[in-house]
Formats: structure tokens, sequence, C-alpha cells
């Protein structure tokens, strides 16, 4: 059986600068579209005749705003991809998209072109709240783009981002009331968080606005598992939420710690060679470097290119793992942490062999894996 494999595809671009991003997002003029496809192309190249047949499990458009690429771009992408290792009907192939008009307009353009699933950035259904976050729509458009999505695509996620200034338990509950009558069988739902070096960063630190503290923040988070969990999702990630059978397959890659390539500017990879090594690699993150480079020399634009150790491999896995709501073996950690963590009820054990954080675990997610792997 062929080693399964993931493929993310970066796409730098957007119409403006959000001020809380620190994602590897520009503003461009002009983008030269054609020239982009053939770089694309060229890394898929590069990355078939280095690993050999693979089984590509889920493709995934990210960004940026890769619902700015012209369709023909993810059309001649998918189709190299197909050429390289074959693509199988049973590909997730998603796409992020932000929900201006323009952008809902091209979801059919987008299906033709092979892409089966949308990730749609509403993040708010407050107009206020999306002025302050900057945002180039409006909640009424970005409904009408939710709705275009569910009856374009049989599968369809948004985002929203809450913890924003002033919010309370009651305002958010609202909110996301009202949004899920408009979810299909999938959300990310994240908490705003200050990233350093973007304008947010700046103006948080000015005083120019708070966001809600540790104890509302908690709150927030209870409030939306509760809320989510009566709608029938199971909060199977920290931040994602699904029907059924309808976790993201791509993410999962990531959570499972399997292998991915990183094609794009700034997009990360991690994938074991035939030799059996593990590697890491981060590509140039400025787009025209990137650009250039790969259309010079027909290779991957990498800053980084190294293999794992088992303990950095390890390290890794465990920061993505107990992320999950499955959990990780028991067995992979010292019992005497296990046990602490289970008494003081950060985590809990299924089945006898099987760790998860607990919602209060979840809460503080980052000191419980640190004390684990110290
Ligand atoms: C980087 S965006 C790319 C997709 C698309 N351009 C958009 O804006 O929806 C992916 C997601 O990251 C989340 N995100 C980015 N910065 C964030 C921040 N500082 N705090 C919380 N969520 C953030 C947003 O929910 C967004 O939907
Ligand atoms: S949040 Fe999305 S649209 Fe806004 S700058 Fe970041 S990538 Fe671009």
């Amino acid at each position: 059986m062929l080693e399964p494999l993931a493929l993310y595809i970066h796409w730098p671009y957007c119409l403006s600068k959000c001020p809380y991003c620190d994602f590897n997002s520009h503003v461009a003029k002009t983008v030269d579209h054609p020239q982009w496809a053939q770089a694309y192309i060229h890394e898929i190249n590069y990355y078939k005749n280095l690993l050999g047949a693979r089984n590509i499990t889920s493709i995934f458009f990210g960004g940026g705003t890769p619902s700015l690429m012209a369709p023909e771009t993810t059309q001649s992408v998918l189709a190299h991809i197909d050429k390289a290792w074959g693509l199988s009907d049973a590909c997730e192939i998603t796409l992020e998209a932000n929900p201006t008009s323009v952008e809902a307009s091209k979801f059919q353009d987008f299906k033709r072109a092979g892409i089966n699933r949308v990730s749609v950035g509403v993040q708010s259904l407050n107009a206020q709240d999306l002025k302050f976050l900057g945002r180039e729509h409006s909640p009424e458009e970005a409904l009408k783009a939710v709705e275009v999505a569910a009856q374009t695509f049989d599968r369809f996620s948004f985002d929203m981002i809450y913890a924003r200034p002033k919010q309370t338990v009651d305002s958010w509950s609202q909110e996301l009331c009202q949004a899920l009558s408009y979810m299909g069988n999938h959300a990310s739902l994240y908490q705003l968080t200050i990233e350093p070096n973007t304008p947010f960063f700046t103006r948080y630190n000015r005083g120019e606005f708070h966001i809600p503290d540790d104890k509302i923040s908690a709150d927030l988070y209870e409030v939306t598992e509760d809320i989510m969990r009566d709608a029938g999702f199971n909060s199977y990630e920290l931040s994602n939420y699904a029907r059924g059978e309808e976790a993201s397959r791509h993410n999962m890659t990531y959570w499972r710690y399997g292998d991915y390539l990183g094609i794009g500017p700034g997009a990360h990879g991690r994938y074991y060679t035939n030799a059996g090594q593990k590697f890491a690699t981060r590509a140039h993150r400025a787009p025209d470097i990137w650009l250039k480079q790969v259309l010079d020399t027909q290779k991957p634009a990498l800053q980084d290119c190294f293999s794992l150790t088992e303990e950095e491999q390890f390290q890794e896995k465990v920061l993505m793992g107990l992320r999950l709501s499955e959990g990780m073996p028991s067995s992979l950690f010292e019992a005497k942490k296990v046990d602490a963590l289970l008494n003081n009820g950060d985590l809990e054990m299924r089945d006898n062999a099987t760790l998860c954080a607990t919602r209060q675990g979840r809460l503080r997610l980052n000191s419980v894996i640190g004390y684990l792997l110290t």
C-alpha cells in the first residue's frame, strides 16, 4: 500500500492586511498568475522525483486568500498533482475563501477546477466587530457567501474569531447560535490572539483596546464547547468542531503527525524520505524571492531543510497529538507525570490506555505539554 501524503499549497496574497493577522500574507498591485502556477508545478515535480509514488489523501490551498487565485491556477496545479501521483475521488481538496461577493461568485469555477471543500472566513456576525477586525465584508455578505458555498460544495466549513474586545458570554452565545443556523458540519472557532509585529500588538500595548481576561476567555471557551456539543458537534481538536465524519482530513494529518509537503512561500513540510528519515522543511517567506528562486532553479526555495532526531519527532508529535480529543497512548509518557496530571484534572485516561486533555487541561495545554516533555 502506498504511504499517505497531504499537500499544503500557500497563496500569499490578500486584498488588504487584517490588523490581527501574522500569517504570511501580503498585498500586491499585480500578480502574474501563470508564473505562480508554473512555480507550484516545479515544486510538485521536484517532490514527485524525491518521494516517488504516494497516496495523496488531501490538498489544502491556504493563505493569504486563495479565493483570489485564478481558478485556472488551481486547475492546472491539480492536473499536475494528478499526473504526478494520481488523484482519487476520495481526496479532500480544500480552498480557503474570504466571503466577499466577488469571491463567492467564483465558487462554481473552483468546483469545476477540482475543489471539493471550502473553508470560509466569516470571523464575526457583528458589523462593528468586522470593522474592528479590518475585514472587507459585512455580516450579510459573509452569510450570503456561506449560502453559496453550501449550494456549491458537499462539504464546507467556516471560521470565526471570538474573545473579542467587550465580548460577553451572552453576546457570543447569541452570535454563535445565529451562526449555527448557517453551518454545515464543520467549524473552526478561534479565540483572538494578539500576535507580535501586527498593528493590533502595537495598539493593544498602547492600551487602545482590551481583550477578555483569562477568566472570561475560559468562560467563553466553555460556552463554545457546550453550544457546539448541544448542536451535535464533536470538539475533535482545541478549536475545531465537526459532526459525524466531517473532521478536516488535511488538518488531522498535521495533528496525527502524518506526512505533508509545504508548497509555496513560507510553507512548512514534514515527510519521511524513502531512506526512512523524517524531514522538516520551511520555504522562504517573501513571495517575490520565493517565486524568482523556484522559477530559476526549478526546485523548492527552502530556507530550512533538515532531518529530525527521534527526540524532536516525539516532541512535535506530542505538541500536535494532545490537541486532539482522540488523545495519545499513555505508554508514551512517564507514569509519575501522567499520574500528577490525572490527579489534578488536566488529563483523563480512556480505556486504561489513552490519554486526552480535559476541558481544564485544554485551557492550559502549553503548560501541560511542557510538564510532560521536560
Ligand atoms: C490566516 S486566515 C486565512 C484565510 C482567509 N484569508 C481569512 O482571513 O479567512 C486563517 C484563519 O486564521 C484565523 N486567525 C488569523 N489570525 C488570528 C488571530 N490573531 N487570532 C485568532 N485567529 C486568527 C482566522 O480565523 C482565519 O480564518
Ligand atoms: S486574516 Fe486572512 S484576509 Fe486577513 S490578512 Fe490574514 S490571511 Fe489575509
